[in-house]
């Protein structure tokens, strides 16, 4: 029987999003930045949560006395596994970290923006499960992108950041090298708009990266601390993507995204 060819959900699972996870190091100076001030409790038990294709492990499962990533995607973890054989690495969703004792880590991470994936409900869902599986003394370190960042509202044919700057440059070699990923982009694009959802301080949009596939969390700073203390969690530091450091008390940035160092909050 006839019919209109549906495009498929967009999933961390498909092939192209999974290979580009395949990376090594820091993403940014301020996952570098955050990660050296919870240096001591990186050494302690560790949580590592949206584990993706293991970028985070090969940072932290040496130097930790344990280590588990987690994440939602089976072949996100498959290649996670390929790469660190032998590591603790499971399926589970953020949002509630199922099966998972309490105040059981002395450090828990969830990095690159994995949050942004949840909606707005499931991501007060997970920073509270951070809390939760925290030690009363452990850190919880996550980031988030900023909206009023330039990642913020982009369109397929529109690039923010200045005609010269390095990002245009870097988006439109891109397209002219790969012409189907910017036809993809525009096509997805024009589905996942739809999706679009404006919140206090925060708000749902397709995301340049993948090909605009995602439509992910974008929140002021303000919104997020306050969405992390809704949670459970002290901001003790923040740091923007460029490395420089933010007090916690900032409302607005223009940072692409920030990345938070927490506490359970006292009490
Ligand atoms: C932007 S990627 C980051 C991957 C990795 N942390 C990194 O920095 O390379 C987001 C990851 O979060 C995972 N994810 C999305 N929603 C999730 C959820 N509800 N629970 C656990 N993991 C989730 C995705 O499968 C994906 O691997």
């Amino acid at each position: 029987m006839g019919g209109v060819e549906r495009a498929p959900e967009p999933s961390w699972g498909a092939a192209d999003v999974v290979s580009q996870f395949r990376t090594e190091g820091f993403s940014d100076a301020g996952e570098q930045a955050a990660l050296v001030a919870v240096e001591r409790w990186a050494r302690g038990d560790v949580l590592d949560v949206g584990v993706g294709g293991g970028r985070t492990t090969g940072l932290l499962a040496a130097r930790a006395a344990s280590y588990v990533g987690l994440d939602l995607s089976p072949e996100m973890l498959e290649l996670a596994r390929q790469r660190f054989p032998g590591v603790d690495l499971r399926e589970g969703d953020a949002a509630g970290l199922r099966g998972l004792p309490d105040a059981a880590y002395d450090l828990v991470v969830f990095s690159f923006n994995g949050l942004d994936a949840l909606d707005h409900d499931d991501r007060g869902s997970a920073l509270a499960a951070m809390a939760r599986v925290a030690r009363p003394e452990g850190r919880v370190v996550f980031s988030s992108l900023n909206l009023d960042g330039v990642s913020f509202d982009e369109r397929p044919w529109r690039v923010a950041g200045g005609l010269l700057s390095p990002r245009v440059r870097y988006h439109l070699a891109q397209a002219a090298r790969h012409p189907g990923s910017a036809l993809r982009a525009v096509r997805n694009y024009r589905r996942s708009r739809h999706q679009a959802v404006d919140g206090h301080g925060w708000a749902l949009r397709p995301l340049r990266a993948h090909e605009f596939r995602f439509v992910v969390h974008f929140a002021t700073m303000e919104e997020t601390v306050a969405e992390a203390a809704a949670a459970g969690l002290e901001v003790l530091a923040a740091y923007a993507d460029d490395g420089s450091e933010l007090a916690p008390t900032t409302r607005r940035t223009d940072a692409d995204y920030v990345h938070f160092v927490c506490r359970p909050a006292p009490g």
